[in-house]
């Protein structure tokens, strides 16, 4: 039985969470490898939206197990209010439900301290979602204060490493910030609260995972952010503090590389990014608004405007190589359904010379110029479509040259946002 990781191939929002729930029918495990509450993955069932930050988006299916990882930075509020919510809408996860014990948490100094440094006149501001995700995965680094789920499940414990580590952060609060301290009592108690909740859930998920493969069982590792979000291999420092590449699966879980089968990259028929940072086919004016009207292109954790630009197929190539793709998932086909004619980026001009790589020194792609295809559009709906053929032939040219592009083939390609509307190309 295959394992497959799927990951979002440019700056997240892909559309994962659609692609997971549907992979999610022939897996028995769902797993989040990686990020944080920061991931806003939308699931339609029905006439019923979920948005998941926290849990995996295969918890919609009753006889699936979904498990967190170590990788995660854990917003144990976000967490259980998603618990709460299922179960309030009938999905019970006790069971089949289990979070990693040494996975890091999200602390409330964590949100404050990111909130005064984006609000800081020193220093990059990255335009983060605010959900305490940097700072979190800073305290796991840097090993003197960083809280992980097995504290929870000791009080004592607990009010030790709160005490240190409030007393370090309030020193930063309020001599570099000039904000008010932090106490302990009202955070320690918050925390002692959800450990008593989350303790049923609490695993050794390396153990568990491992377990399930060598039972036969499939496993679907459901990636957040995106290939140019990667703190390495993204377009740092505008990126998040997570290995959002498929290699994060792996040291996000405690599985070996060996146990990867399939390497599935998400990607939009067209390209978007919320917050900072270069965008070489960023459509700016009218052509951006209208491209997210069409697409509804808001943030499903922040309410947002994403910036729109066409497909670039440089990021598709460098995300290609990075994550060893075996497919690609196209998502949002139907989006382009109602324009006249298309561009793809095939490569940058930067200066004098062509680029067919995606550079990754920030000051050369801000300088670069995308060079273009154009393409004709189809210009009818595409939401009815199930099978490669029932595409119009311009949308047959055009995902046929975004995979060439990409050095990748299309398995899926996504046509509207319910479960039904997917061409399974495999
Ligand atoms: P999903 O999983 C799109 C972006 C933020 C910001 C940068 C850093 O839904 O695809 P952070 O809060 O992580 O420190 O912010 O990363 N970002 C996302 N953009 N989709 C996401 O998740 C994102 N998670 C973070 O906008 O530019
Ligand atoms: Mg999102």
């Amino acid at each position: 039985m295959p394992t497959k990781i799927v990951i979002g191939a440019q700056w997240g929002d892909e559309g994962k969470a659609k692609v997971v729930d549907y992979l999610t029918l022939k897996a028995d495990v769902v797993v989040r490898y990686q990020g944080g509450a920061n991931a806003g993955h939308t699931v339609i069932v029905g006439d019923t939206e979920f948005v998941f930050h926290m849990i995996p988006s295969g918890i919609m299916h009753e006889d699936k197990a979904c498990v967190v990882g170590n990788g995660v930075v854990i917003d144990p509020e976000a967490m259980l209010a998603e618990i709460d919510d299922l179960e309030g809408k009938g999905f019970s996860v006790a069971g089949r439900f289990f979070v990693s014990h040494i996975a890091h948490m999200v602390m409330p100094y964590h949100k404050a301290l990111e909130k005064a440094s984006e609000e800081s006149k020193d220093g990059v501001k990255i335009g983060t979602t605010g959900r305490g995700i940097g700072p979190a995965y800073r305290d796991k680094v840097e090993r003197t204060h960083g809280v992980r789920v097995m504290d929870l499940l000791d009080p004592a414990r607990l009010r030790d490493k709160l005490r240190a580590s409030i007393n370090a952060k309030n020193e930063i609060l309020t001599k570099v910030y000039g904000q008010d301290p932090l106490d302990v009592g009202p955070i320690l108690d918050a925390y002692v609260g959800y450990g008593e909740r989350l303790a049923p859930y609490v695993t050794d998920a390396s153990v568990y995972l491992n377990q399930a493969i060598d039972q036969g069982k499939q496993v679907l590792f459901e990636g957040a952010q995106g290939t140019l979000l990667d703190i390495d291999h993204g377009t740092y420092p505008y990126v998040t503090s997570s290995n959002t590449t498929a290699g994060g699966a792996c040291t996000g879980t405690g599985i070996g590389p060996t146990r990867i089968d399939e390497v599935i990259g998400v990607t939009k028929a067209y390209t978007t990014r919320v917050g900072n940072g270069p965008f070489p086919t960023e459509l700016l004016g009218e052509e951006g608004e209208r491209l997210r009207s069409l697409g509804h292109e808001f943030g499903a954790t922040t309410g947002r405007a994403r910036r729109c630009g066409w497909f670039d197929a440089a990021i598709l190539r460098a995300s290609s190589r990075i994550n060893g793709l075996t497919s690609i998932a196209l998502t949002r086909l139907d989006i382009l359904d109602e324009l006249e004619s298309l561009k793809l980026g095939i490569g940058y001009r930067y200066g004098e010379q062509v680029l067919e790589e995606f550079p990754s020194d920030p000051q050369v792609l801000e300088q670069c110029e995308p060079i273009y295809e154009e393409m004709e559009g189809w210009l009818a709906p595409t939401t009815e479509a199930r099978r490669f053929d029932d595409l119009p032939p311009q949308a047959q040219a055009y995902v046929k040259r975004v995979s060439e592009l990409s050095r990748a083939p299309v398995s899926l390609i996504s046509v509207g946002p319910e479960r039904e509307s997917t061409i399974d190309i495999d």
